[in-house]
Order: C-alpha cells, then structure tokens, then sequence
C-alpha cells in the first residue's frame, strides 16, 4: 500500500501576497525558467485579484491556477465572498480550502470546512484539503485526534467519486511559516496515518489514489528530502512559491524524487 506511485503536485499558496503586476511578474518568472513539466502537476494559487490575469500567462502551460478559498453558496447576500462559479469564471480549476490561517483567523471550522469542499466538487473544481495539528495539540499527544476531527469533519458527504478531486495537505502549523519544517519521518508517519484512515472511511483503492501532500516551511533544501518519502505525494508551498528560482528548484527535487 505504501509503495504506490501517485502523480507528484508541487503548489504554490502565495497567500496575502502580489499585486496584479507583482503575480504577472512572478508567472512571467516562472515561465522564462521553464520548469513547467508534465511528469508532475504544478498549481499556483495567487489573490483572487489575480486568478485572471495569471490563467490568462499561463494558458499555453501546463501550470494550473487555484483560488486560496471560496464560499459554499452561489450567489446571495454573502458580502465579501467569492463563490466557487466565480473562481471557474476566472480560470481557476483547483481550490485550497480549510488552510489553517482561514481555521484561525476567520473563524473557519469543520462544517463550513466541509460545506466549502462539496460546494467546489459540486462546481467541477479541484480541491487542496488542509489538515495539521498546533504545536500545543502535538505536544500533548493529540496531533492524531485533530487529524481524525478534520479529515472525517471536512469529508463528511463525500464519496468515492469525490475524492477523486480532492487532495489532502498536511500542513503542522508549527510549521508553516517559521522554518521548522517536520522531519521527513515525521510527514511520513502522518501521511501514512492519513492513508490508512482513508482506507477506514473509504476504501484501499481510494486511499491508493489520494495523493497527500506536505506542507510547512518547504524550501529547496529541504524538499528532496521530504519528497523520497513514499507516501509524500508533493507540497504545498508558502514563501518559497514566491521566489520563481526558489519554486522551481523545488519543482526539480519532485522531478528528481521520481527519476
Ligand atoms: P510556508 O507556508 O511554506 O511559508 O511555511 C505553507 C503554507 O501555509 O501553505
């Protein structure tokens, strides 16, 4: 179970970062370095401001675009939402939904988690979702407990089909954003974790399927390493996507991992 090759995806959340120019900058950077392949799928996911304008640089490549989130509705009185329609109308084909700033910045908690990824599979879109424990959480032995809380929360309702369209990041929040990336065996023993509780709620052909990504402080250096892991599927990637060289270079350890 744990030797089955899955499709490597390498994305970049750029978060609250890049200015329309600033997004056209860093794709037009991307594409003069060239390390766009088809061996492995890319996915940037830049402000919504900047979903057009960066699908628009990427049409005759093979990288795809993701919104940071979306709203479970279509339309109606949501002031400031962005509904999953509207993502697609823009060029977006994927979504990362319940990153863990969204859970602890606004509010955002299994339900509407959960509401968020039907609502994007209802519209045809890819989904990137964001699991991982605090640091208080692992330090008292519960890093097992979230994770079950979040991956049955944020599936609920959701069937083999779906999860077709659905990836799994694993993302520790002591993690994200402050240099201490997990250990390689630290990731691997989460994502197998992980792998075998989709076996439980599904099935084995599904949790074959599933690719699990890491994310957390992925750098060049340290991504060859995490991506020799069996049950490391790829990465989700913060600061380093917002560097081309850096983002690349880290596209190269996936392909690397794989030859
Ligand atoms: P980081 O962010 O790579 O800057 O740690 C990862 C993420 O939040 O997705």
């Amino acid at each position: 179970m744990c030797t089955l090759t899955r499709k490597l995806l390498i994305a970049g959340n750029w978060k609250l970062n890049n200015t329309i120019v600033q997004s056209a900058e860093l794709v037009k950077d991307l594409l003069k370095i060239n390390c766009e392949t088809h061996k492995i799928d890319i996915v940037v996911a830049p402000t919504f401001t900047a979903i057009k304008v960066v699908n628009d640089l990427l049409s005759k490549s093979s990288i795809k675009v993701a919104a940071q989130n979306a709203h479970w509705e279509e339309n109606g009185a949501f002031t400031g939402e962005v509904s999953p329609q509207m993502v697609k109308e823009v060029g977006g084909q994927w979504v990362i939904i319940g990153h863990s700033e969204r859970r602890q910045f606004f509010g955002e908690v299994e339900e509407t988690v959960n509401k968020k990824v039907a609502a994007c599979i209802k519209s045809d879109l890819k989904v990137i979702l964001c699991i991982g424990e605090s640091l208080e959480e692992r330090q008292s032995g519960n890093t097992f407990d979230v994770l079950d809380r979040q991956l049955l929360g944020g599936l609920v309702g959701l069937d083999d089909n779906d999860m077709a369209s659905i990836v799994i990041a694993y993302e520790p929040i002591w993690a994200i954003g402050t240099g201490n990336t997990a250990s390689s065996e630290q990731a691997e023993e989460v994502h197998c974790y992980i792998r075998e509780k989709l076996i439980g709620m599904y099935n084995q052909s599904v949790a074959d399927l599933t690719r699990i990504l890491y994310g957390g402080s992925v750098k060049p250096n340290n991504a060859g390493e995490l991506l020799s892991k069996p049950n490391v599927d790829g990465a989700l990637v913060g600061g380093a996507s917002l560097l081309a060289s850096d983002f690349c270079k880290i596209i190269d350890a996936a392909l690397e991992s794989i030859n």
